[in-house]
């Protein structure tokens, strides 16, 4: 699909950078938007870090021409953002909220002017609080029609303005949050829900991307997919299972269903016995066959490290929400696999391995596997800022990460990779679901003084003009 030289780069790779609706906009009860599961979870106590949520967030709402315009200096080509369910549909379904609508047709429109290509999220997370009430969210079947309408309303009202489309954002990171740990709405843990659930949302990502073959002939549309490549703890027999156990459950799970149409065999037969398997119903598959994207969306942050795990082992635990460095729990699945901190790599300070090594295997991994383009829809460092004086950001940390994984995806270029684009994961910063405002991926900082949450000036990091060169270079730099 590209034309590349062999090496670096090819002519119209997507140099961009992502955000999310909910994490950026604020404004969450403007223009007519009803409420997400996301507005009202956060403000239960106790659930995010010091009872942040993102009613105000970094106020992108109000302020994306002054981002956008940020985003034209520097030469950015592609911005990625979702599109928040709520503001369309306040009640979910019902009649269309122009207002809502009208909103993305501008922050369009601007991109468009700047030559910047959009890259939409039709759901990052923040479903409309009117379903969850109503039937339950992802656990009943009838999310796939709503799912299906509101998505069918952005494609014939887009479809000329917008090429790029991402189905469904980290499906795997979410539902695993929102049902099994019970740290995202609705806060479950029940293994079988979660199960179910998760086969919804791969029906209503099939169905969305079956109606956008009619409607966008000429768009390109996939999954966005938290990518964690396992790696084994050791050569140990009994650790090389516990890593092919951990690929079935945690990647091929998931990405076997959204490219080949079908859940991986062993898994699906360990379910079965477990009683946890989903409810597949007679036209399930025919539907899920449809589903097959024409890019793979990857957010890659981290490779994971697995251990044989006995059947009284290690069970699914939370993460590390403070940055304090060491505090992560080992989480894992009874007889099937548990995680390990790897020696040879060294961790952010919300423990996540930093291993650029890993993003060139698993796109590696990826291509073979399922020959499709990849786009990185994310990647970043989440790290303390700290903003000097004379309006300065020295994230020197941050640039060495960058420069480490876009050197990797040269690299998988070299090995073969049909590499669309990549995205900085975030543009400016912005909420960090449970993290708060501490934890920062941001090229442009965002002065947010908690007691005047209004002053959320834009100040441009170190890594900003650093990102700004390798995109005037396309790459060749690095
Ligand atoms: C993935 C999610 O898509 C995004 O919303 C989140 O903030 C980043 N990862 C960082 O954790």
């Amino acid at each position: 699909m590209h034309h590349h030289e062999l090496d670096g780069f090819p002519q119209g790779f997507l140099w961009g950078a992502a955000s999310a609706a909910y994490q950026a906009e604020g404004a969450w009860n403007v223009d007519g938007k009803g409420p997400s599961i996301w507005d009202g979870f956060c403000k239960q106590p106790g659930r995010t870090f010091q009872g942040s949520n993102g009613d105000v967030a970094v106020d992108h709402y109000h302020r994306f021409r002054e981002d956008i315009a940020l985003m034209a200096e520097m030469g950015l080509k592609a911005y990625r953002f979702s599109v928040s369910w709520p503001r369309l549909y306040p009640d979910g379904r019902g009649p269309l909220n122009e207002a809502g609508l009208a909103f993305y047709e501008k922050l369009i429109d601007t991109l468009r002017a700047h030559d910047i290509e959009p890259i939409l999220t039709l759901y990052h997370w923040d479903l409309p609080q009117a379903l969850q009430d109503d039937y339950g969210g992802w656990e009943s079947r009838r999310i796939v029609a709503d799912f299906e309408r509101y998505c069918v309303t952005l494609f014939r009202r887009l479809a000329g303005k917008v090429r790029f489309w991402v189905s469904l954002n980290e499906q795997n990171y979410n539902l695993t949050n929102a049902y099994q740990l019970g740290t995202h709405p609705p806060g479950v843990r029940n293994r079988k829900r979660f199960f179910q659930a998760n086969h919804h949302a791969f029906l209503a990502n099939a169905g969305a991307i079956a109606a956008f073959r009619d409607l966008v002939p000429d768009g390109l549309i996939g999954p966005s997919f938290a990518y964690s490549p396992a790696y084994p703890a050791s050569p140990d027999p009994r650790d090389m299972l516990a890593f092919e156990n951990a690929e079935e459950f945690t990647n091929h799970w998931w990405l076997d269903t959204y490219c080949l149409g079908r859940y991986p065999g062993a898994a699906l037969a360990y379910l079965r016995k477990t009683g946890e398997a989903p409810e597949i119903l007679p036209g399930d598959r025919d539907l899920l066959a449809q589903g097959r994207p024409d890019f793979i969306g990857i957010n890659y942050y981290q490779t994971l490290t697995y251990a044989d795990n006995p059947p009284d082992g290690e069970t699914m635990r939370g993460i590390n929400t403070t940055g304090e460095k060491g505090t992560t729990p080992a989480s894992g699945v009874p007889g099937l696999y548990k995680t390990r901190p790897n020696p040879h790599v060294e961790t952010t300070n919300w423990d996540w391995a930093i291993d650029p090594t890993g993003l060139r295997l698993g796109l590696r991994r990826l291509s073979s596997r399922y020959g499709l383009p990849i786009l990185i829809t994310e990647n970043g460092l989440g790290e303390f800022d700290r903003l000097e004086r004379g309006d300065l950001i020295h994230d020197d940390y941050r640039i060495a990460y960058l420069k480490d994984h876009i050197a990797a995806c040269r690299e998988a270029i070299t090995d073969g990779v049909d590499l669309l684009g990549y995205c900085v994961w975030s543009f400016t910063d912005i909420l960090s679901w449970l993290n708060g405002y501490q934890k920062r991926y941001g090229l442009v900082y965002v002065d947010r003084d908690e007691r005047d949450p209004k002053d959320l000036r834009r100040i441009r990091k170190d890594s900003y003009f650093w990102y700004q060169k390798i995109i005037k270079d396309n790459g060749g730099n690095i």
